[in-house]
């Protein structure tokens, strides 16, 4: 595979941090430039970052030494020095949708972990195990757009990362009916750490503004079809969430109960989720986990602490698998939220549009 040069949009926040880490030494992928606000542009990200650096390992060296560009400012200079950009900004939706569009006009695709263009219906929203497929709405995207290489790509909310995956690969089998989940979303996920966040120390905070819709609704899109230029949501399985913030740095936990058409057996359902396994897989991507989900039988996992990066923060764990009395069954599952969940969802899903051309 020839080497792509890369754009961090956003390099100095939770996720673009990750995508330092993540893309320093990927076969792939070289990190040419970093863009952030105004604030922060013109500084080295080292020190636009400083104090805010929330990874346990340090920066890297030579991504930390770029100097940062302005992300809404510098789109020409930046679409000019890269293959294609992450993007990953805390700004209005209104202003993210537009500044994405900006960068795919400019000929710069861009693997986004921002919702603005989620439900955009020419935009793909991939788990690339799940739904690769939608990457082939590019070409109608490319069209509205009137570009011959810029275009969006989108990865889903992390609040769903695990227990999307479990349903889906119950699906064809046995028919999901419904779906209930609680989930317990890591401080994180709110760009924060337990400094920045002092309030959730000995707490639960029970309200995460938008969660809750796009638990439920994402995973439409996601188990949609193309139709034409445009990709039409699934209307089922019916999905209610509730989202709860919880003193967890990293990894979202979810409670589920799942009712089917033709229930499985646990023994059915156990096996389903140990030969579940997507393009990634078959291609070996380098992100890709080997065996995307995993199922603890201990009574006690999976556990954020000790599960959250399990391939690399890439795989999905299940665990508590039993019969329930209002629904077929009940089971826990855990995603680590900035890798899985954002940026390494993302540096996936860029693996997978690089394997098929879309970035040449
Ligand atoms: N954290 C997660 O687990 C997670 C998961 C999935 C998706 N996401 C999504 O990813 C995005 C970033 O989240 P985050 O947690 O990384 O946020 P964050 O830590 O608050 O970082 C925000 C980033 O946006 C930049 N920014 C803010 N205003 C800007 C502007 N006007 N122009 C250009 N850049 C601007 C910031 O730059 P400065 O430092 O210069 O202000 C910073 O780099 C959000 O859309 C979020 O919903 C996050």
């Amino acid at each position: 595979m020839k080497k792509f040069n890369v754009g961090i949009i956003g390099a100095t926040g939770m996720v673009g941090q990750r995508f330092s880490l993540l893309l320093s030494e990927h076969p792939w992928f070289n990190v040419v430039c970093v863009a952030a606000s105004s604030r922060s542009a013109g500084k080295k990200l080292k020190d636009a970052i400083g104090s805010k650096w929330a990874m346990t390992q340090p920066i890297p060296e030579a991504i930390g030494e770029l100097t940062v560009l302005d992300a809404e400012k510098d789109i020409e200079k930046i679409a000019s020095m890269v293959d294609f950009v992450f993007c990953a900004v805390n700004m209005k939706k209104d202003e993210i949708k537009a500044l994405e569009e900006k960068y795919a006009k400019a000929e710069c695709p861009v693997v986004s972990n921002n919702s603005a263009h989620r439900h955009t219906p020419d935009v793909p929203m991939v788990i690339p195990e799940i739904n690769p497929e939608h990457i082939e709405i590019i070409p109608a995207q490319r069209k509205r757009l009137g570009t011959k290489r810029g275009f969006i790509a989108v990865k889903s909310n992390c609040s769903l990362q695990s227990y999307v995956p479990a349903l889906t690969a119950l699906m064809d089998e046995f028919k999901v009916t419904k779906a209930l989940t609680c989930t317990y979303q890591a401080i994180s996920g709110a760009g924060k750490t337990f400094e920045t966040m002092p309030e959730i120390l000995d707490n639960v905070i029970p309200f995460i503004g938008g969660e809750e819709e796009k638990s439920e609704q994402e995973p439409l899109k996601i188990w949609g079809k193309i139709e034409g230029d445009k990709i039409v949501p699934a209307t089922t399985p019916n999905i209610t969430a509730q989202c709860l913030r919880v003193p967890v740095s990293d990894g979202h936990t979810a409670a589920v109960f799942a009712s089917f058409e033709k229930k499985p057996t646990k023994e059915q359902m156990l096996e389903a989720w140990a030969n579940f396994k997507g393009v990634p897989q078959e291609l070996e991507l380098p992100s890709a986990p080997k065996q995307f989900l995993h199922y603890f039988e201990e009574d006690n996992r999976p556990q954020p602490k000790l599960d959250r990066n399990l391939e690399g923060g890439m795989a999905v764990s299940i665990g508590r698998l039993r019969e329930d009395t209002q629904y077929d069954y009940k089971f826990v599952c855990l995603s680590h939220n900035t890798l899985r969940g954002a940026a390494g969802g993302a540096v996936l899903l860029a693996e997978l549009l690089a394997a098929k051309g879309y970035f040449d």
